[in-house]
Formats: C-alpha cells, sequence, structure tokens
C-alpha cells in the first residue's frame, strides 16, 4: 500500500491526487487512506492536503524503508525480501535467525541504527542512526565451506566499485574485507556460516559503510576511519548507494557462482592497496612480515617474507607498513 500511494504521489508532484483516486487504487476507503497518509506523516513524509485538492508529497525523509527501496532496487535476487528496521541490535544477528527459519536467498535485513554492531575479531562496530548503511544478505551459495571466504573478496569488489561509481572516490580494498580511502577505513564487511562439512546451509555478509559518520565523537575511530561525506565534501545518498551496492552484488554473486572467480579476483587486484605493499599479518597463530606480492585462486593472500620464503595467509588481519 504504502509504496503505491508513495510512488503516485512522487510521480504526480506538483500535482495533487485526490483521496478518492488514491481509494480506487489501492482498493480500499478513504478513512484507509487517510490513515495510511497519517502513518507516513509519522515516518517523516511531508505531505500536504486540501479538502478539495487530495494530498501532495513534499518531503521525503532520508530513511532506507523497505517500500522505498522496493521502488528503485533492480535486482534478480538480492533485496526481493526485505526486513527493514529503524534500531536493532545487529543485522546479522538477525539475519541468522530468520534464515535459520528459511527466509529465501537474498533477503535483505537493514537497519538505520545498529546498538551493538559487530566487527571482525569481536569488536564492536559503531552504527549511529541515520549516519551509515547497516545491513545484512541471506546468501545459500551452493559452494563448499572451503570457498566461502572468497565471497568477502567478491563482495568488497562490489561495495568498491558502488562507492567509486557514486562518489568518483577511489576506495581501496586492503585484504580481504576492509574498504579505504586514502588509508582511512570507511567500510567493513562481516561473513558469518553455517555450514555441515560439506555444504553450506546459510552464508551472512553483512556490510558496513560509514556514510556520514563523524569520528571527532568516537576517540578510538578519529586517527583510522573516515566517512564518505568527510572525504568527498558533499552528501551522499544512501539509498542510491544502498541499490547500486545490490545490483553490482547481484550480478557478481551470480558470476561467482557459475565459476567466474577470477576474472571478479582481477578487479580486486586493480582496486587493491595490498598488493605491493610490505605488511604484517597477523592470524589466530603466528604474524607475519613481508611484501604481499599476490592472491591466488583460493583468495588467499601470497607474502614473500624477507627470507625469500612465500607465505600463504587464508585469514588474518593485515597493517599495511
Ligand atoms: C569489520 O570489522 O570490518 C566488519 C564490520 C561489519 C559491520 C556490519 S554492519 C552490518 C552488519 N551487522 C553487524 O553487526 N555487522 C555487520
Amino acid at each position: 500500500m504504502k509504496t503505491i500511494i508513495v510512488s503516485l504521489l512522487k510521480e504526480r508532484y506538483p500535482e495533487f491526487v485526490s483521496g478518492e483516486e488514491l481509494s480506487k487504487i489501492i482498493n480500499t476507503s478513504r478513512t484507509a487512506v487517510w490513515k495510511h497518509i497519517r502513518n507516513l506523516r509519522e515516518n517523516g513524509y511531508e505531505i500536504e492536503s486540501y479538502p478539495k485538492l487530495g494530498y501532495r508529497l513534499l518531503h521525503t525523509p532520508d530513511k532506507l524503508f523497505d517500500h522505498e527501496l522496493a521502488q528503485v532496487l533492480k535486482t534478480q535476487v538480492l533485496g526481493r525480501t526485505i526486513v527493514y528496521r529503524e534500531k536493532i541490535g545487529s543485522t546479522n544477528e538477525l539475519a541468522k535467525e530468520i534464515a535459520r527459519t528459511g527466509s529465501p536467498k537474498g533477503t535483505l535485513v537493514v537497519a538505520e541504527e545498529q546498538t551493538e554492531g559487530k566487527g571482525r575479531m569481536g569488536r564492536f562496530w559503531h552504527s549511529p542512526g541515520g549516519r551509515g548503511l547497516w545491513f545484512s544478505l541471506i546468501l545459500r551459495p551452493a559452494i563448499s565451506p572451503a570457498d566461502a571466504s572468497k565471497i568477502t573478496l567478491v563482495t568488497a569488489v562490489g561495495v568498491a566499485k558502488a562507492i567509486r561509481e557514486l562518489t568518483g572516490i577511489k576506495a581501496g580494498i586492503k585484504w580481504p574485507n576492509d574498504i579505504l580511502i586514502d588509508g582511512r577505513k570507511t567500510a567493513g564487511i562481516l561473513t558469518e556460516i553455517n555450514a555441515e562439512l560439506d555444504r553450506i546451509n546459510y552464508l551472512i555478509v553483512g556490510i558496513g559503510i560509514n556514510v556520514s559518520l563523524r569520528a571527532e565523537g568516537v576517540p578510538e575511530l578519529a586517527q583510522i576511519a573516515t566517512s564518505l561525506e568527510e572525504h568527498s565534501g558533499s552528501p551522499v545518498s544512501r539509498i542510491r548507494l544502498l541499490s547500486m551496492i545490490l545490483e553490482n552484488l547481484d550480478s557478481l554473486y551470480q558470476r561467482f557462482e557459475t565459476g567466474d572467480f577470477l576474472t571478479i579476483l582481477e578487479d580486486w587486484k586493480k582496486m587493491s592497496v595490498t598488493l605491493n605493499h610490505m605488511v604484517k599479518v597477523t592470524s589466530l597463530r603466528d604474524t607475519d612480515e613481508g611484501i604481499a606480492v599476490d592472491i591466488d585462486v583460493d583468495g588467499a593472500l601470497l607474502i614473500r617474507k624477507n627470507d625469500g620464503t612465500i607465505k600463504r595467509v587464508y585469514s588474518g588481519e593485515v597493517t599495511l607498513r
């Protein structure tokens, strides 16, 4: 209903749409139409109304409402089912919960604010209301659990490309999952899986992007993080960025599932800020230093250590030296 009302009001602007016409189109009473309008106003839509003219939409709030996203999204799989929350603990946690009970692949869980946003390595992910994109996707890829980490690399390509396309900012990828702008972190990806030995039941890709987060309010972020708006100095539409990311990922995931990882990896390499740099990689077991020389077909990072040997790293935290 909301989708129909909002899209009709947008389409007709600057004309008014009468209550009678709206009630006919959505096949309901004029009182019901009025209730929908009241609800939209409560959600931040500015709608003027005059008894003889009807309704006219003056302002759409900067929110990621499912009915707004559904209007602009051109995807085949991702975001065909949308779960929207104003405030939530973590979109990854809700995504896991609903994946367990059968939510279809491609389901998008998106929130304006997360109170318990999760980063990698058990870190807290700052996710204040309206200041970024905090969302998770439910995927059910027919791949072995050993290949799940490749999804993180594929996702990083889709996110970095969308940021470049929309804002012109040269976002780079730090292996495996950070999106950096001039050395500062702007976005991160947290991939979690539920799997058996040989098959994935579901995989959750959680993506967090600082769009207008003010790092100065968060001392531990001030030196290491930035936001798209801080960097570009101009406003960035969250809904446009989200739909571009989903459209990129929609086709990248399809290509990945049909075996096209290597060409995606080429794009990853072009946007990499890790390759050809001195790095320190800390993994669960050890720490290695050397030059990041390549990434292999499994998505592992290859480091040439000072003694000339090549170390293959499958997971870990990279510090650029
Ligand atoms: C990282 O440490 O770089 C990964 C950060 C991932 C944050 C996103 S925000 C949406 C989703 N929900 C979470 O709780 N975390 C991810």
